[in-house]
Formats: structure tokens, C-alpha cells, sequence
């Protein structure tokens, strides 16, 4: 099995630059069914989830073209499969996504649920919610959503919690129906915004996208369009945290702060200096850092995307911090695995209470997710002696080309292919 191996490593120094968003591309590449036309998509980093999302397309009639690095190309013309099977969706979860595009563009889908995953258990209950209030019928029975419709006609949903993959299929949905649709208690997230941008260059007619409510004029049709996704603000923090972690100072390009503004503001109360300049930051930290609290939230509040990697961070703050995990039920996994490595953290239902350590010891640790890994590997740079990280492929899913942009600001790490 393929490995990570990560050594104890100098302060991090250099430049690193930011791939576009995965949780921008994988909706939006679902929201390229939507058209008939060729829609053209820049900025697309080389990750294991956009392969996936491409595959499903593909195996619904898309034809998709991955064209020189970053370019990738979709025509939607010849849906013709309105199925996306149990293997492909087993594989992403959030291929789930494909569900609104296709009740909008052939009024029927028949898409696998997803099921859950180590974080939670990630019900779908309001992105069925939406597609019913929509006019859809909805059977969701044999680990299957059949979903029918003569037509779709815009109403207003409310949605429990601001689900960020039910907005988005919502929208999704909403966006050829008859009529306007109102999300209320809609997520707020940049991927939304960025979704709503590229169903409206493709001839849509969406307004709110970013705000707690959202109107849908539904059309007749979407024509193709080109769009570069906004940059991942969560790559973005997690190299702010190697920075910080390894007193380091690093340059990080292709950031958009006001997408990550409440990591900046923890990272400066840990005593993290960082300067914003337009479409990069500069993070340095030369002394040891404070403890801090977290309360995860959705957006504008602190991503729980950023929760582990934050924690790694803690591990070797002075002073004692305390998390409050309020997006997911199960998404401490990552602590045990820190544990193994020295660090003094208490699971107490979704808190987790964290004793700063002078340092850790590398061992042997296992991903449990996309971001328990980043976290994994966060803690390896810093701790005495080698920490070898498996279960690697959940760090594949997310993060392109992490093992030498790291490398090339000094980090002692290394994949070691099975
Ligand atoms: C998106 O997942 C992201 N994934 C996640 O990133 C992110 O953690 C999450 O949003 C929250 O910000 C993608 O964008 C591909 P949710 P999603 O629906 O859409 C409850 C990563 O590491 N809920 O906002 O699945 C649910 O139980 C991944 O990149 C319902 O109750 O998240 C959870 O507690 C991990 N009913 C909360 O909402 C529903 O129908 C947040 O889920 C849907 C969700």
C-alpha cells in the first residue's frame, strides 16, 4: 500500500501556489450537464474526485476532453443514461451531484445514494427535500433516489440546515424549471457564488448566491460557457498552517482572503503574522505559538474543513485550546491519530480539548479522511523523528501536487509508491 513519509523538517521557506477549488469544480462540473453546448473549464488541478465526477458524465453520455493541464472540456450534448450507478457514486460522494442537473435537462435520474462516510453519517434528506418541492416524485427506496418529473416548477424551500451539496443541487435543479424558486437558509460558501457565476454565464438567472436567500428564475435552456474556478481556500489555509507550524515563511499565491478570512483571524490570535497582498499572502511565524479557540460553523464562520489541520496546530500551541466540531457528528478521527503521536487531546461529544505539547514523536498514522491527512502530514514536518502516513489515497482526493510543492520549500517528505 502506498505511503506517505514525512521527517521532522527545517522552518518552511519559499512559495507555494494554490490550485483551483475542488468543491467549486465538482458541482460545477455536474452543472455542465445542464447545456447542450460545449462548456470549457480552466484552472482544473489533477485530483482523484475530479476524475471520478468525470467519469460519471462520461458514463451518462458526456463527452469530456482532458485537455492541456488545467483544461478540461465537456459536452453534454448526448445525455441519453439517466443512471449513475452504486460503483461510481460508492467511489465520490459528491457525485450525488449529478442528481439536479439531470432531473432538470431529461426529467428523470435514478442515482445511488450516496451512504455515508467516516465524518458523519451525510443525510440527503433536504436535497430530496427541494427536488419535491420542485414537483419531482421521489423514490428513495433499494439504495437507489428515482426521481421523475413531467416538469419542474419553481417554489420556495427552506432549507432545515444550509446544506451546501442540497443548495447546490437545488440550484442546479431550479435553473431550467418553470417559474422562480426561492432558497431560504441557503449555505453561503464561495463554491455557491462560484456555481451560481458560471450557470449564469452559461445564460441563467441566478441572484443571492452567497447571502442566506436565493432566487432562481428558471430558463428555457443554458448554452455552453467558459469559467476558471475561484482558488481552494482550504489548500490555501492548510499551507498557511505548514507555515505556522514549522515557524516557517512562506509565500502562498492564488488566494482570494476574504474567502478565508476567519482562518486568518485564528491564525493572527496564535500569533501567526500575515500580510494580505491582493492574490497572494505572506505567513510567518518565528516563535511558539498560543493556544486559541474553535468553534466550526457555516460559512462566513470557521470552515470545518480547517478543523483538523487547526488541531494538528494546537497539538504544539502554548497553552490549552478548545474545539467545538458543530458541521459534522464524527469528525475527530484524526485526534487518535495525533495522539499516537504525543499530543494531549480529550474527546468529549463534539469538543475536543487540546494540551499543548513542547514537541511530538513521529509513528506510524492512518488517514481517516481528506483532511485528517493534510492534518497527518502537518504534524509529521514538526515532529522528532519519521511519521509514515497510510491510507493515503483520502489526501489524493484533495490535495494536487502536495508532496513536492512541500518539498520545494523544504519539507522531508516522500511518497513511497506500493
Ligand atoms: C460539502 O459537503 C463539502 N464537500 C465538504 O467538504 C464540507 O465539509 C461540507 O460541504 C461542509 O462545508 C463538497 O463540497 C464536495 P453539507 P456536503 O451538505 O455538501 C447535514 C472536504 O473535505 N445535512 O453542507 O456534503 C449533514 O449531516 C469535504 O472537502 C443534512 O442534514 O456538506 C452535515 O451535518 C468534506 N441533510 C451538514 O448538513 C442534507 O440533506 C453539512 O453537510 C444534507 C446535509
Amino acid at each position: 500500500m502506498s505511503k506517505i513519509i514525512v521527517k521532522k523538517s527545517p522552518p518552511l521557506k519559499g512559495t507555494i501556489r494554490v490550485n483551483g477549488s475542488k468543491n467549486s469544480i465538482l458541482p460545477i462540473l455536474a452543472a455542465s450537464l445542464l447545456s447542450k453546448e460545449k462548456c470549457i473549464l480552466n484552472e482544473i488541478p489533477d485530483l482523484k474526485d475530479v476524475e471520478v465526477m468525470c467519469e460519471v458524465l462520461t458514463s451518462l453520455g458526456a463527452d469530456v476532453k482532458r485537455k492541456k493541464r488545467g483544461i478540461i472540456e465537456i459536452n453534454s450534448y448526448n445525455i441519453d443514461n439517466y443512471e449513475a450507478p452504486y460503483e461510481l457514486i460508492r467511489k465520490m460522494r459528491a457525485s450525488f451531484l449529478v442528481l439536479g442537473p439531470l432531473l432538470a435537462r431529461l426529467g428523470r435520474a435514478r442515482v445511488s445514494m450516496p451512504g455515508g462516510c467516516a465524518i458523519g453519517s451525510r443525510p440527503i434528506d433536504l436535497h430530496l427535500k427541494g427536488f419535491k418541492a420542485l414537483g419531482a416524485q421521489i423514490d428513495a427506496t433499494g439504495g437507489y433516489v428515482n426521481a421523475y418529473t413531467e416538469k419542474l416548477t419553481g417554489n420556495t424551500i427552506y432549507l432545515d440546515f444550509p446544506s451546501v451539496g442540497a443548495t447546490e443541487n437545488i440550484i442546479m435543479a431550479a435553473s431550467l424549471a418553470e417559474g422562480e424558486a426561492v432558497i431560504e437558509n441557503a449555505a453561503e460558501e464561495p463554491e455557491i457564488v462560484d456555481l451560481a457565476n458560471f450557470i449564469n454565464n452559461m445564460g441563467g438567472n441566478i441572484i443571492g448566491a452567497g447571502t442566506k436567500t436565493i432566487r432562481i428564475k428558471g430558463v428555457k435552456e443554458l448554452h455552453g460557457a467558459e469559467h476558471t474556478v475561484i482558488p481552494d481556500r482550504i489548500e490555501a489555509g492548510t499551507y498557511m498552517i505548514a507555515a505556522a507550524i514549522t515557524n516557517g515563511d512562506l509565500r502562498i499565491e492564488n488566494v482570494l482572503t476574504s474567502h478565508i478570512q476567519p482562518v486568518i483571524a485564528k491564525l493572527r490570535e496564535a500569533g501567526v503574522y500575515i500580510h494580505e497582498n491582493g492574490d497572494h499572502v505572506r505567513v510567518n511565524a518565528n516563535h511558539i505559538l498560543k493556544a486559541v479557540d474553535i468553534k466550526t460553523l457555516p460559512y462566513p464562520g470557521f470552515p470545518t474543513d480547517m478543523q483538523a489541520q487547526f488541531m494538528a496546530l494546537l497539538s504544539v500551541s502554548k497553552g490549552t485550546s478548545l474545539i467545538n466540531e458543530t458541521i459534522f457528528e464524527n469528525r475527530f478521527m484524526h485526534a487518535d491519530e495525533l495522539k499516537r503521536m504525543g499530543a494531549d487531546i480529550k474527546i468529549e461529544g463534539n469538543s475536543a480539548i487540546i494540551k499543548g505539547k513542547n514537541k511530538l514523536a513521529g509513528a506510524p498514522v492512518s488517514a481517516t479522511d481528506l483532511r485528517a491527512g493534510a492534518a497527518l502530514i502537518l504534524a509529521g514536518l514538526i515532529a522528532d523523528g519519521e511519521t509514515e502516513i497510510t491510507n493515503i489515497h483520502h489526501i489524493q482526493r484533495g490535495y494536487a501536487g502536495i508532496i513536492n510543492k512541500l518539498k520545494n520549500v523544504g519539507a522531508k517528505i516522500d511518497l513511497i509508491e506500493a
